[in-house]
């Protein structure tokens, strides 16, 4: 397999001074990773490949597995100063579903799916940047399945990217996929989720449907409002759900 690494530098290079690409064969996670360099000064953007990860991360503390070449593990650390950071997650995920397949939806706040199967996950973080104020480093991880594998005890087996485009390794789906992270990246600095929310709202995978939250709240999804929030329609009227503490799933 090859990683079009290069490709990828020229194309992200211009809207990003001073960005960098590597590859590690393994490191324990690429947004640790990232974060142990921002927290030692080293903020310039990067773009952080893993063939392999020894403690990948999902969020609320669950664990992100993978075995090297059946999924792409990478990060893209950068500074970025917007007016407001709610939605980011949502406007990476309405990107990387965007290069890849009209048949990827996204699973609010941060899964992408396939036919209610997850393809994939993203997980942000930030640190502070010396500066202070607005601007914070931003670690935006995300994990795809590229090759099928074994459900390992899951009930439903996850949906990996071969199944809807079967020429794709995970190099190939890097290259789709990285170009189209930064550029959501830097258009969120400048525009704001409002600038995704229509093309969310064209793949969101809960839209109209039956769903439950984890403090027992039960009604139909109706859509994100302008700053990302789950907007669900209960006996009680509607509500905005903004807590990433929220598990969602069709009731
Ligand atoms: C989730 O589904 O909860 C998010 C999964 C995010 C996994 C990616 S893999 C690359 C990056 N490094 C990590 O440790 N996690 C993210």
């Amino acid at each position: 397999m090859t990683w079009p690494l290069e490709t990828i530098w020229e194309q992200v290079a211009p809207s990003l001074p001073g960005f960098t690409v590597e590859l590690l064969p393994e490191v324990d996670s690429t947004n640790s990773e990232l974060m142990r360099r921002a927290r030692g000064g080293r903020l310039e953007p990067t773009l952080l490949v893993a063939e392999r990860q020894s403690a990948g991360r999902g969020r609320l503390g669950r664990a992100w597995q993978a075995e090297p070449g059946a999924s792409l593990t990478f990060s893209l650390g950068l500074v970025l100063a917007p007016t407001d950071w709610s939605g980011l997650s949502l406007a990476v995920g309405t990107a990387v579903a965007g290069a890849l397949h009209p048949a990827v939806q996204l699973k609010w706040p941060n899964d992408l799916w396939v036919q209610d199967r997850k393809l994939g996950g993203i997980l942000i973080e930030t640190a502070s940047t010396p500066g202070g104020a607005r601007a914070r480093f931003v670690i935006i991880g995300v994990g795809l399945n590229v090759r099928p594998r074994p459900p390992n005890g899951l009930s439903t087996p996850p949906a990996c990217v071969q199944e809807l485009l079967p020429e794709l390794d995970a190099g190939s789906s890097l290259g789709l996929v990285a170009p189209a992270v930064a550029d959501a990246a830097k258009r969120f600095e400048a525009d704001g989720f409002a600038a995704f929310q229509a093309a969310f709202g064209q793949r969101d995978a809960l839209a109209g449907r039956p769903v439950r939250l984890s403090d027992g709240t039960a009604g139909a999804a109706a859509g994100v409002d302008g700053h990302g929030a789950l907007v669900v329609h209960t006996a009680a009227g509607p509500v905005a759900i903004t807590s990433s503490e929220v598990s969602v799933r069709p009731a």
